[in-house]
């Protein structure tokens, strides 16, 4: 299986999921790391481990439409199976998404539905939540909507600051989004009627 992950910054889901492909052997390997933006940290790991990388610069088109056409040509060139968000920091247009129905998954920093969109640990701590986490859900047309595949919960602690709270989140996020894309390349997840059924064996 081909996956291609697109990413706009650190990177650091993206690096998870590498090292997780090589140390489990995943029936699948990682056919191109893909930015929206040249300085995306993230490209320099991808090109160390040898992975494909391109970058395709939004500001290079005259609208969302015409980016996601060109994104899409590059994407499709590494004929994924699967099509990985991790961090990537554009919303995406109808026909792109239904274009990958059911192959694109997406990391969100918050336990969908609560916190859709930016500061979703800001937004957590000022709604005074005791619990917050992470999900993994396959990407549909509305933003950080679409079927959930999994999520982990951690507390909100006395005293905690948005990076705080985002660096104890972050690292569940290393663990699970790994493990969805396991099952995914495994063949393990099925999406019916919207909703998602997994065989956890
Ligand atoms: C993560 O918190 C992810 O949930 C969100 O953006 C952040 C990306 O971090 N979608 P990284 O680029 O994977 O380090």
């Amino acid at each position: 299986k081909n996956i291609v992950i697109l990413i706009s910054g650190r990177g650091s889901n993206m690096e998870a999921v590498v090292r997780a492909a090589q140390a489990e052997q995943w029936p699948a390997r990682i056919a191109a790391v893909i930015s929206n933006k040249a300085d995306a940290k993230g490209l320099e790991f991808a090109a160390q481990h040898g992975i494909p990388t391109a970058v395709v610069s939004n500001k290079d088109y005259p609208s969302r439409a015409a980016f996601d056409a060109a994104l899409q040509e590059v994407i499709d060139g590494f004929s994924p199976d699967l099509v990985v968000l991790a961090g990537f920091m554009r919303i995406l247009t109808p026909g792109f998404v239904a274009h990958y129905e059911n192959r694109m998954l997406n990391i969100h920093p918050s336990l969908l539905p609560l916190f859709p969109g930016l500061h979703t640990h800001e937004q957590a701590l000022a709604a005074g939540e005791t619990t917050h986490g992470a999900t993994v859900h396959f990407v549909t047309a509305e933003l950080d909507h679409g079927p959930l595949v999994d999520q982990v919960a951690v507390p909100v602690l006395p005293g905690d600051t948005a990076d705080v709270l985002a660096a104890r989140v972050l690292e569940q996020e290393w663990i699970m989004y790994p493990r969805a894309i396991r099952w995914f390349v495994e063949g393990r997840i099925r999406v019916e009627d919207g909703k998602v059924a997994i065989d956890r064996h």
